[in-house]
C-alpha cells in the first residue's frame, strides 16, 4: 500500500518521465532534420530510456496497490538554437528531474514508506549517470567548437548508442 500523497507524487513523476521522452524525441527530430544521425540516435535512445523509467514507475505504483492516472503531457519545445542548446536544456531538465526524485525520497522517508524508498534508489543512481553523461558531452562540444570534422567524429560515436535492457545506460 502507498499513501494517496505518495501515489500522487509518483503519478506526477510518471508524467515528467513521459514529458522527458517527448522532449528528447523533439531533439531527435531537430537532429534528423540536420542529418546528424548520431546525435539523432543518441536522443532517440534517450527518449526510449525515459519511457522505460515511466514504465518502471507505472509498474511499481500498481504493484503496491496504487493506480496511475494518464494525464495530459505538455508539448516540448519544437525548435532549438544550436547543438549546445539541446545539451544545455537536457542538463537543466535532468537537474530538475533529480530534484523531483529527491522530493519523492524525502516524502517516502517522512512517511516511513521503505518500499518506495528502496524503489527510488535505482533512480538516484540513474540521475547521477544522466547528469554526468550530459556534462561530458557538453565539454566535448565546447572543445569541438566550430571544428566540423571533430563534430562528425562525435556524431559517429553517438551512432553507436543502444538502448540498455533496463534503461541503465
Ligand atoms: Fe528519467
Ligand atoms: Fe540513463
Amino acid at each position: 500500500m502507498i499513501s494517496d500523497k505518495m501515489q500522487q507524487m509518483l503519478n506526477e513523476q510518471y508524467n515528467k518521465e513521459v514529458y522527458s521522452a517527448h522532449l528528447y524525441l523533439s531533439m531527435c527530430s531537430y537532429f534528423m532534420d540536420r542529418d546528424l544521425d548520431g546525435f539523432a540516435n543518441y536522443f532517440r535512445v534517450q527518449s526510449q530510456e525515459e519511457l522505460q523509467h515511466a514504465d518502471k514507475q507505472f509498474d511499481y505504483v500498481h504493484d503496491v496497490d496504487g493506480k496511475i492516472t494518464i494525464l495530459p503531457v505538455e508539448a516540448p519545445p519544437a525548435e532549438f538554437e544550436s547543438i549546445i542548446d539541446c545539451f544545455e536544456q537536457t542538463l537543466a531538465h535532468e537537474q530538475y528531474v533529480t530534484k523531483s526524485i529527491y522530493a519523492l525520497v524525502k516524502q517516502a522517508l517522512e512517511e516511513g514508506d521503505f518500499a518506495t524508498h528502496t524503489f527510488l534508489q535505482w533512480f538516484i543512481t540513474e540521475q547521477v549517470e544522466e547528469e554526468a553523461t550530459v556534462k561530458n558531452l557538453l565539454s566535448k562540444l565546447k572543445m569541438i567548437g566550430d571544428n566540423t570534422s571533430a563534430l562528425y567524429l562525435l556524431n559517429d560515436e553517438l551512432l553507436q548508442r543502444q538502448l540498455g535492457a533496463e534503461g541503465a545506460e
